[in-house]
């Protein structure tokens, strides 16, 4: 009973019949946004790589929240880079430091825009690296975790809606978890980037974030890009921990990750499409090689069908515009 009683573009041969037999779409509730906080007053830096993305001031992020949070996007995630870095990422433990002041200013002008805070070190360490750092050239995983709980109480004191961390070391979802608790931060999710490989995509965001490795790479600590039931072993693991959302990053080049990860647990899923994700779309678009707004619809969708429940994205504002 196949061709010709079986005809499958009967149900694509106009907009209205595309409409009604959609499997996915796109809503503004699935997106949240990435701000990049640096030192300075009415500072809007362009990062060169990543076209229609600043570093920004304290001040700016106020402005460019309400921009946002007008838009409809529901949640943005802070980087920060600051300028003193040392061994010890010290910058990131002043609860007078960039995210704290940028997480209090903009909960006082843009209450209802959850802030998340990504924790972890390499942007304020001079070496570059997730955690602390040997003399052997290792990186620590047990005392980099300390510290890692100890910078995600300072965003949590400040009033931070989430903290996110993205070091990937082992069991830093429990110590942030209990840190937190003994603090009274019971109530303070923690979104684990559980699934993070150590990707050629970070390029871009290496320079908004002044975050590249001084020696040597990430391969130690973040997931080998050939690796899937390694995936779901570390989300399990997080999950156990208290991680209350999960994410895979980076997105297009994980999809099979993604499906895997939205089978194995029933915490939310997020994705992050990352820098390198954006940048060559902006690229390839600004030669006139690919429609941008498309290939930007086309990635996202993909990565909800895939089973992300939510996008990290840095095409957050233009897609609740175009949506
Ligand atoms: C910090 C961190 C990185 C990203 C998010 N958090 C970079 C890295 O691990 O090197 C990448 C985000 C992006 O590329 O958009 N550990």
């Amino acid at each position: 009973m196949g061709f010709p009683h079986v005809r499958a573009r009967r149900l694509r041969q106009s907009d209205a019949w595309r409409r009604l037999v959609r499997e996915t779409r796109l809503s503004r509730d699935d997106f949240i946004y990435p701000l990049f906080v640096v030192p300075g007053r009415r500072v809007r830096h362009p990062v060169e790589s990543m076209p229609g993305v600043a570093q920004l001031s304290v001040d700016e992020c106020v402005a460019e929240a309400k921009a946002v949070a007008d838009l409809g996007v529901p949640a943005v995630i802070l980087f920060s880079a600051p300028s003193e870095k040392d061994a010890r990422a010290s910058a990131f433990l002043d609860p007078g430091g960039l995210v704290p002041q940028a997480v209090k200013a903009i909960k006082a002008a843009v209450p209802q825009l959850l802030v998340w805070t990504d924790v972890c070190l390499c942007s304020a360490t001079d070496h570059g690296h997730c955690g602390h750092v040997l003399p052997s050239g290792a990186i620590d995983n047990d005392s980099s975790v300390e510290t890692l709980a100890q910078v995600a109480l300072v965003y949590a004191r400040a009033g931070a809606d989430a903290v996110a961390p993205s070091d990937m070391m082992d069991g830093r979802v429990l110590a942030i978890r209990q840190l937190l608790d003994r603090n009274g931060h019971a109530t303070t999710p923690i979104v684990s980037y559980a699934a993070k490989y150590a990707s050629a995509f970070y390029g871009p965001f290496r320079e908004a974030a002044d975050s590249a490795p001084a020696f040597g790479d990430r391969r130690s600590y973040q997931m080998d890009p050939a690796n899937a039931r390694e995936a779901v072993r570390e989300v399990i693991a997080d999950v156990e921990e208290g991680a209350d959302l999960v994410m895979v990053k980076p997105a297009g080049p994980y999809l099979d990750v993604i499906r895997r990860v939205r089978e194995s647990v029933d915490v939310p899923v997020v994705a992050y499409q990352v820098s390198g994700e954006f940048s060559l779309i902006k690229a390839a678009s600004s030669r006139g090689w690919i429609d941008e707004r498309a290939a930007a619809f086309e990635t996202l969708t993909g990565i909800k069908r895939a089973g992300a429940d939510l996008i990290i994205t840095y095409f957050a504002p233009d897609m609740c515009r175009w949506l």
